[in-house]
């Protein structure tokens, strides 16, 4: 028999094992299962370079900031420190900007008309720009991006950062951000089935690429902001795109001097006096 002692022992220790695998268990196997995953797919290497492809590390599906957090906290940022961006942070933000959310089709993080992709993802890397897992950097250039098998490919060595900057008004934010994001589109493959109005859909579909940036920046402490002002064709040169290609827009890509929070209390006020003088005036 056991006594009332060890069996009141015994059961707090059932609970406490019961608890663990209601919180801990099951995020750990959540951890495990990706490293399991990740050494089936890569053999246990994070990301790798072969030739002019860079294999980029996987994605996130989840962070600690809330959608609503990321939104109140999302500001146009333009002062930056030196610090480089890491290559964790740069695949982050490609699978955020275009990547792949659906693996039947390959649908992705952007809604799209008639599910046409238009878009094309260029990252501009600057000379240590973006750190690599084993403390060193990848090479500058203008890479573009492969939503469907999450790589980059490197389209034009060296760093083309003044180049941009020279090319976009010489906004001061270019030339100090270690990355620069730059998006085109091949129109055709959505006018082809939408005709005039087809174009009216890709400008709408670089905002959602641009707002998703925006939004997973600012999620993880990063500082972006839109360029829309610049010479298309400069651009286009530059970051080497092909002929069938628009530049659209362009989105800085660096670790800000000073994040942006938006505090609950301020908003508060800020729309009870708005009320007030809605009240006034009636
Ligand atoms: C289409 C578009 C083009 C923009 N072009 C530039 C630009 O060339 N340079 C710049 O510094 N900001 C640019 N911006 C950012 C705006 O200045 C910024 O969004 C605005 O001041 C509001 O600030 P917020 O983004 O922090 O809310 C652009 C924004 C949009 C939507």
């Amino acid at each position: 028999m056991v006594s009332r002692r060890t069996f009141l022992r015994l059961f707090s220790l059932a609970t406490l094992i019961s608890l663990a695998s209601l919180i801990g268990i099951p995020l750990s196997y959540r951890r495990r299962s990706r490293v399991l995953l990740e050494e089936r797919i890569y053999g246990g290497v994070e990301y790798s370079v072969k030739g002019s492809l860079v294999y980029l590390p996987m994605p996130s599906l989840d962070g600690d900031t809330s959608v609503e957090r990321a939104l109140a906290n999302r500001r146009s940022i333009r002062e930056y420190t030196d610090a480089p961006i890491t290559l964790h942070e740069l695949s982050q933000i490609l699978w955020a900007a275009y990547g792949v959310t659906e693996t039947r089709y390959g649908f992705k993080t952007t809604p799209s008309a008639g599910a046409t992709y238009p878009l094309e993802v260029y990252a501009v890397i600057g000379r240590n720009g973006v750190a690599t897992p084993e403390g060193g950097f990848m090479e500058p250039g203008s890479y573009k991006y492969d939503p469907y098998s999450h790589t980059l490919r490197i389209v034009k060595k060296g760093d083309l950062i003044r180049d941009l900057y020279e090319s976009a008004l010489e906004q001061e934010w270019i030339l100090e951000a270690p990355v620069n994001l730059v998006f085109t589109a091949v129109f055709e493959r959505t006018t082809k089935r939408y005709g005039k109005r087809g174009e009216r859909y890709v400008w709408i579909e670089v905002g959602h690429a641009s707002q998703n940036v925006y939004l997973q920046a600012t999620a993880m402490g990063l500082a972006t902001v839109a360029i829309g002002a610049f010479y298309d064709d400069r651009i286009k040169m530059i970051i080497g795109a092909s002929e069938n290609e628009r530049v659209l827009y362009m989105m800085t890509l660096a670790r800000p001097s000073k994040a942006y929070e938006l505090q609950e209390e301020s908003l508060y006020i800020y729309i009870t006096n708005n009320r007030e003088s809605l009240k006034a005036k009636e």
